[in-house]
């Protein structure tokens, strides 16, 4: 049976153990610089051993993959070290901060023989599976545009700190939040080629800084004395082949009530089309019967939507490192979202549509 190490046991590393441990996927070692962090991971998993350097936990034979969760800007050389030291990958999202690194981290991974799957997990959400499942049966026809966005009125976290530091997140929302709804859209569509991207980026809450005015933060507390150099909104226009078009939003902050702009995807076809929040535990496919519009509700399991993706990560990873399986969310995957984020940076920046790398 594979056993795993995880690097970087923060907030997302310390899930990362505990789905491992519920699908039945030994986490045998586990590193970060900060002590504490591992020991906080090993009072709920004391089996896990704490080792002292990164060479250590890649050194270790009985270890065949490792869950990478550190900061954006480590994504790259740590996934590079652990492939070379011949681990699979879990890497976490965003697969790296330039499609430059991913084409690196891609390279890396046919050299060593080694797989990468990236932490693409809200793919793995019950109402998004159902929705690819019902396109890829045809129920949706052709189709012709998407919508995809998810929006906070004040969900900066960690201001000042990691998140909010372009050098070492790559960006706020977009490449945060973006990366997600990019790979879910692109997975219900059937992963069509995106082409051009237009893209707007607007920073007017976090660069406040002590101004800013919300009442709970995720990666929390503020650091005052840190830097806010990233949007916090980021809107964009994605041209695919065929003609067809994809919008969307990613937002940090705006000013707008609660629950007023609906989260999620919508996705419209000449045959079908629904509009569903990703985390939803129910999906209404708009279609047509008898010649009448008519409503099509499936049933499937969705009881705990976010537990069931973390488990469903966890277990394609064990099914890769125990029977060599292909990955699930692939490295190729994960560079053809980053294409599509640094093109509407780049639009952003320029001001004009631009071709997607
Ligand atoms: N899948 C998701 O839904 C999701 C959600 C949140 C974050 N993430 C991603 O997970 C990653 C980690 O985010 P987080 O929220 O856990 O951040 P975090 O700040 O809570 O944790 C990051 C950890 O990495 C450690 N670290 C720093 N340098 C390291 C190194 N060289 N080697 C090993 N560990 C190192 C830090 O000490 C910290 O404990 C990011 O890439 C983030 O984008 C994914």
């Amino acid at each position: 049976m594979s056993r795993i190490g995880i690097i970087g046991t923060g907030s997302i590393g310390r899930v990362h153990a505990r789905h491992a441990a519920r699908v039945g996927l030994p986490v045998g070692a586990a590193w970060d610089p900060v002590s504490e962090a591992v020991e906080a991971l090993r009072t709920e998993h004391p089996d896990v051993t704490h080792e002292p350097s990164l060479e250590r936990l890649l050194a270790r034979s009985d270890i065949d993959g490792v869950v990478i969760a550190v900061p954006n800007d480590l994504h790259e050389a740590i996934a590079v070290q652990a492939l070379q030291a011949g681990k699979h990958v879990l890497l976490e999202k965003p697969m790296a901060t330039s499609v430059a690194a991913c084409d690196r981290i891609l390279a890396a991974s046919r050299r060593a023989g080694r797989q990468v799957q990236v932490g693409f997990v809200c793919r793995r959400l019950p109402a998004v599976e159902m929705a690819t499942a019902l396109r890829a049966a045809g129920r949706l026809g052709r189709i012709y545009h998407a919508k995809a966005s998810l929006y906070r009125r004040r969900g900066v976290p960690g201001l000042g700190g990691w998140f909010t530091t372009k050098a070492r997140s790559g960006g706020g929302p977009l490449i945060d939040l973006g990366v997600h709804l990019i790979d879910a859209v692109l997975e219900v569509m059937g992963r069509p080629i995106v082409l051009h991207a237009s893209g707007a980026v607007y920073a007017n809450f976090g660069c406040r800084m002590k101004d800013y005015a919300f009442t709970h933060m995720w990666a929390g507390p503020p650091r005052l004395d840190g830097a806010c150099d990233v949007e916090d909104h980021a809107t964009a226009l994605l041209r695919c082949e065929g003609g067809v078009t994809i919008e969307v939003n990613a937002t940090w902050a705006m000013n707008v009530p609660d629950g007023a702009l609906p989260d999620g995807l919508a996705i419209f076809g000449d045959a079908g089309g629904y509009r569903f929040g990703m985390q939803d535990r129910t999906l209404t496919l708009a279609t047509e019967a008898e010649g009448r519009p008519a409503d099509l509700v499936p049933h499937f399991v969705s009881d705990d939507p976010m537990q069931q993706a973390w488990d469903a990560q966890a277990r394609a990873f064990r099914r890769m490192l125990d029977t060599g399986s292909p990955a699930v969310a692939t490295a190729a995957e994960g560079r053809q979202v980053q294409a599509v984020i640094e093109a509407i940076y780049r639009s952003a920046a320029e001001g004009r549509e631009v071709d997607v790398a």
